[in-house]
């Protein structure tokens, strides 16, 4: 696996033999590699030629007071983490290679960036949009995956492809759980085992707003019963939205953790 840390560099090794075009699949990651991220490697890995896996915390889809600094970081383990799901291009560039001296130029995904996530964290999709926008550019995949427990950020990565007729597929991958339900995410570091036990109120949740849902009753109300019986968490919001299809989000703060999670809301029993 080739490490890459420069924008020149990468360039370069994207750029295609003569006569050859791979197809290229791009996982953007901010690291600290879980099951998660192994479920967009390996189906990266089973439709493309060539897989990149993009390692950057992006510093622009933070807002002021929350937890850049504090982001879990494992570049050691992470590379060791691609190389084994054998991923053929690890790109991992320093912050001034992404936005260089002068940098002033944003891509804002408009309405659909600017509710739940996005007015909990004004800027945040501006961010992702920017960022993706760049690595799609740099990289040039044919397929790019991300995971649906982001079931906003998909919906608005789908859009800025579509509206910017950029020439790439948005694959979105199921949520992978942890066996008691949890949501894996990087954030999950941050949880004592007590907060754990808290946070499980939140797919308990989403389940329980599901099979409301199935039954023809309100899946919000369902969900924000079971949160709200739980001690110990604050809920930011539940809400159906149409995230790339009929979808119940939540997100709730446990102790400093903010955590989100969703559900398709579909017709099976
Ligand atoms: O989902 C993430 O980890 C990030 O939002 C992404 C897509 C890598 C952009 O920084």
């Amino acid at each position: 696996m080739k490490v890459i840390r420069n924008v020149a560099d990468l360039g370069a090794a994207m750029d295609p033999a003569p006569g050859r075009a791979p197809s290229v699949g791009l996982v953007p990651t901010m690291g600290s590699l879980h099951a998660g991220h192994l479920s967009l490697m390996a189906a990266a890995r089973a439709e493309c030629d060539v897989v990149v896996v993009s390692l950057f915390v992006n510093p622009a889809q933070f807002g002021r007071g929350e937890d850049l600094e504090q982001y879990p970081r494992d570049e050691v383990g992470d590379i060791a983490t691609a190389e084994s799901a054998g991923v053929d291009l690890l790109f991992a560039p320093a912050a001034d290679q992404v936005y260089p001296e002068g940098f002033d130029t944003w891509v804002d995904p408009g309405k659909i960036g600017a509710y739940l996530e996005g007015s909990a964290r004004p800027g945040h999709f501006r961010g992702v949009a920017t960022i993706c926008t760049k690595l799609f550019l740099l990289v040039k995949p044919r397929r790019a995956y991300f995971g649906r427990k982001d079931a906003q950020q998909v919906a608005v990565v789908k859009q800025l492809v579509r509206d910017l007729e950029l020439p790439v597929e948005i694959v979105a991958c199921p949520t992978v759980r942890d066996p008691d339900g949890l949501a894996m995410s990087s954030r999950n570091a941050y949880l004592s085992p007590d907060d754990r036990q808290v946070a499980l109120a939140l797919p308990r949740a989403l389940e329980a707003g599901l099979a409301a849902h199935r039954s023809g009753t309100d899946a919000v109300r369902a969900a924000r019963d079971v949160l709200d019986a739980q001690p110990g968490l604050r809920v930011d919001y539940v809400a159906e939205a149409d995230l790339d299809g009929p979808t119940l989000a939540a997100a709730v703060v446990v102790g400093s953790t903010r955590l989100i999670d969703n559900v398709v809301l579909d017709a099976e029993a």
